[in-house]
């Protein structure tokens, strides 16, 4: 009797050690293609945590909404079904209404002022405003400025009256179109492309990378320069999850994620002009450049939607963002 009591416990511990040797597996699902910020910093992130931790991690990287699509990605982290996410910072309002400060339209001069911001204490706090609602930021990663574009040529704000534009899930967003006429509506990423095809909505906003890497200039005429507002990420993961993992595992995965974060934006800050130049020689859609008078009407007309979310997001952070610019 004895000598089997003992053979089951060998056998019992054999298999939890067995069990407790599976590397563990990181989902880590996002929408945008792989040659883009977020895409080649999700890359970057595998490779090093990989390596840092080789034979205790495993990361599955699914880009293009091949697992969960915008609307569905946050849910799927609280319930544990992937474990890292970075949605558009648009997409967070349901968990903290503080990051709509980022959609504010006209409130940084350019991604460096955006830079400077993150990374000011405000900034910072804001990765851990999510928290009580069982999300980690592990940290803002960039993508760019977006511009706007259409089937008709938008040099001032008139020109907008009465179009469709898609718009993310924010309600900021949707008065910033609001507040030139215009009729926004909120679509997946991945239903874009066929939205502006089909005609359901006549233009869109995103950055660079976005506008080429999913081909929205062949649907669209024209393009204008904007530079209106940032389209950045939060790179999230579920709290519970990570507050679970091995102190050593958690430690190599947090360095992972800061270097690929690193890589992502130096990727961000080089390529955005290239995505550019690319949407560019493609001639699809005309580019249009505004004159200074003109972005001064945009903007005149957009700010308003400040005051409108001000108690919400905080006068104190959008003043923080504020001077984050140069000027
Ligand atoms: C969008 O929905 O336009 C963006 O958030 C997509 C992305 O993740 O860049």
């Amino acid at each position: 009797m004895k000598f089997v009591i003992a053979l089951c416990s060998a056998l019992l511990l054999s298999l939890s050690m067995a069990a407790s040797a599976d590397p563990i597996v990181i989902k880590f699902s996002h929408v945008v293609a792989d040659s883009t910020p977020k895409g080649q910093a999700a890359l970057k992130f595998k490779e090093l945590a990989e390596k840092k931790l080789p034979g205790k991690v495993v990361v599955e990287v699914f880009p293009n909404s091949q697992l969960f699509g915008d609307g569905k990605e946050m849910e799927a982290l609280l319930l544990g079904d992937v474990q890292i996410v970075a949605p558009s910072l648009s997409k967070f309002s349901k968990y903290t209404k503080k990051l709509q400060v980022f959609d504010l339209p006209f409130l940084f001069d350019d991604i460096a002022a955006v830079d400077r911001f993150q990374n000011s204490p405000k900034g910072l706090e804001l990765l851990t405003a999510m928290e009580g609602k069982g999300i980690v930021g592990l940290g803002f990663l960039h993508n760019g400025m977006k511009q706007f574009s259409a089937n008709v040529q938008l040099r001032t704000p008139a020109d907008a009256n009465g179009l469709k534009f898609r718009i993310q899930a924010s309600d900021v967003l949707e008065e910033q179109f609001k507040a030139v006429g215009g009729n926004p509506q909120k679509i997946a990423f991945a239903e874009v492309y066929q939205a502006l095809q089909s005609g359901v909505v006549d233009g869109a906003e995103n950055p660079w990378s976005n506008i080429y890497t999913k081909k929205f200039f062949e649907v669209q005429k024209y393009i204008t320069e904007s530079d209106h507002g940032v389209l950045d990420y939060i790179v999230a993961t579920n709290a519970k999850w990570w507050n679970d993992l091995p102190a050593d595992v958690r430690k190599g995965l947090e360095e992972s994620m800061r270097e690929a974060i690193a890589y992502g934006n130096k990727v961000a800050f080089t390529e955005d002009d290239n995505f550019r130049a690319k949407v560019i020689e493609a001639k699809k859609a005309e580019v249009i450049k505004l004159t200074k008078a003109e972005k001064e009407q945009w903007r005149k007309s957009m700010k308003p939607v400040w005051t409108k979310f001000e108690e919400e997001i905080g006068k104190d952070l959008i003043e923080a963002a504020q001077q984050a610019n140069a000027n």
